[in-house]
């Protein structure tokens, strides 16, 4: 091998190690950070937390700060429809029933719930992940607060409300535990 060809072969085995391994170790890294939650959490779902992060293009280049930004992304419009939700509910319900009143404190709980969601999106663009944590326990406690105001007045929560409330509970633990690896 004349010298000139052996430089070619090392660039050449350079450009291919390059190539395959930025793109693998990247995924490596959604797939890690899914293990190690899991681990640290029972109630976080690896194969969700690889689907739902590696559905935002953004997570390919993420570091561990990046994932956290990006696993609160699905949050906001699962607030937006379980409220939404409980609107309908509640203005199809009787007026001055109990179920009214259940709903009306569901609206005020996600209501709340998308602004502690907000302050936990600062908190963490801010790197204060501390609050970013505290922040984020309280959004997603918020479907469990729903069901208890049914449950206190002996109803059972509307199936359309429920069906709603396991999907974002499931999302917000992911993106709880992902904090907690900060
Ligand atoms: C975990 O998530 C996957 C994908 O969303 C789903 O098919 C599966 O049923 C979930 N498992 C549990 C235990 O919730």
């Amino acid at each position: 091998m004349t010298p000139h060809c052996f430089c070619m072969a090392i660039f050449v085995m350079l450009i291919i190690a390059m190539s395959s391994s930025s793109p693998a170790a990247a995924g490596d890294m959604v797939a890690d950070t899914c293990e190690r939650c899991s681990r640290s959490n029972p109630n976080v779902n690896y194969t969700l937390c690889v689907a739902s992060l590696s559905s935002y293009p953004g997570s390919r280049r993420a570091d561990l700060h990046g994932l956290a930004l990006i696993s609160a992304m699905p949050l906001r419009p699962g607030l937006a429809g379980i409220a939404s939700e409980a609107r309908e509910l509640r203005d199809r319900a009787a007026p001055g029933s109990a179920a009214r009143s259940c709903l009306e404190a569901c609206m005020a709980v996600f209501r709340d719930a998308a602004y502690d969601l907000g302050k936990a999106v600062s908190a963490m663009e801010e790197r204060r992940y501390g609050d970013a944590k505290t922040a984020m326990s309280v959004t997603i406690d918020a479907p469990v607060t729903c069901e208890d105001e049914f449950e206190e007045q002996g109803m059972a929560t509307p199936p359309a409300i429920k069906g709603k409330s396991k999907p974002l509970f499931q999302q917000g633990v992911i993106s709880l535990a992902i904090i907690s690896l900060l």
